[in-house]
């Protein structure tokens, strides 16, 4: 059981390795106010390709290590923990270990929005081959809109390409073209396209380059902020638990400098972290 303390904490973020960056660096646009706490499992990413039992089991243990720094609300900014851990860890896990504390996705809110964009009801999902194969997001999207038509398409070389900085690369060019066809393949009235995949929108370039003009690109990062803030309005009881400080920590399950010279990709920022043992 851990502890539980009233005392306020830094809100938890959380990613597979440096892709929730982009989620974060949204997230303090919109809410300045508040210290972070970010954790990073490079050591073990990318989760794209795992199975559900060591998403899960990798998830659960970062989220427990947030809880013990002080965070009362995590953030699960990674797709393939969204879909593969958020369930089991807010219905079996917390109830047990942190009654009182909140684990939140992105899966939900990107879902959320897409009904005010599309006008086919025909969505694109690109993610990775985990996100895909959970099936998680035609799940949300037929919750809101049972008569809409979700079509998935794995992108497994688009995480690569950008953690080796190849996003502007002739090999992007062939990759974004490649699985944006396989999509458009499996429907011609696709008209909205969520980009489910914390790496993608550093893709946004290229992506626009080669998709219909009619088709609208969804990035997340901007709606995971919003909704939390929402949240927050809505959550005073967690609002007043989450410290107010604007600073935001970074730690990695691999090599720290490693780390400091990547996140460069995705935030404009100098950043320091440290190393921890999951
Ligand atoms: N953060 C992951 C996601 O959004 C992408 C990287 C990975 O496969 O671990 O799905």
């Amino acid at each position: 059981m851990v502890l539980e303390t009233k005392q306020a904490g830094p809100i938890g973020v959380f990613d597979s390795g440096f892709g929730g960056l982009s989620i974060l660096r949204e997230i303090r646009k919109v809410l300045p106010q508040y210290d972070y706490l970010f954790l990073g499992d490079n050591a073990r990413a990318p989760y794209g390709n795992r199975s559900f039992d060591l998403v899960y089991e990798f998830t659960l243990q970062a989220v427990k290590h947030l809880f013990s720094k002080g965070c009362h609300l995590v953030i699960l900014a990674c797709n393939t923990a969204s879909a593969k851990a958020l369930r089991s860890i807010q219905q079996r896990d917390l109830p047990v270990i942190a009654p009182t504390r909140r684990v939140l996705g992105v899966i939900r809110p990107t879902v959320e929005k897409v009904g005010d964009i599309t006008h086919t009801g025909h969505i694109g999902i690109f993610g990775t081959p985990g996100t895909i194969q959970s099936g998680s997001y035609n799940i949300e999207i037929n919750k809101l809109h049972p008569n809409f038509k979700v079509y998935g398409q794995a992108c497994p070389m688009w995480v690569p390409l950008v953690e080796n900085q190849e996003s502007d690369g002739p090999g992007a060019d062939y990759f974004v073209q490649k699985y944006i066809n396989a999509l458009l393949e499996q429907c011609d009235d696709i008209d909205s396209v969520i980009l489910g995949c914390t790496h993608y929108p550093l893709l946004m370039g290229k992506i626009r380059q080669y998709m219909p003009q009619h088709v609208t690109v969804i990035p997340q990062g901007e709606i995971v902020a919003e909704s939390l803030a929402d949240y927050l309005r809505r959550h005073p009881e967690m609002e007043c638990r989450c410290r107010r400080g604007g600073t935001c920590h970074y730690l990695t399950t691999e090599d720290a400098e490693k780390f400091d010279s990547l996140a460069g990709i995705f935030v404009n920022e100098q950043v320091h972290a440290e190393k921890i043992t999951l």
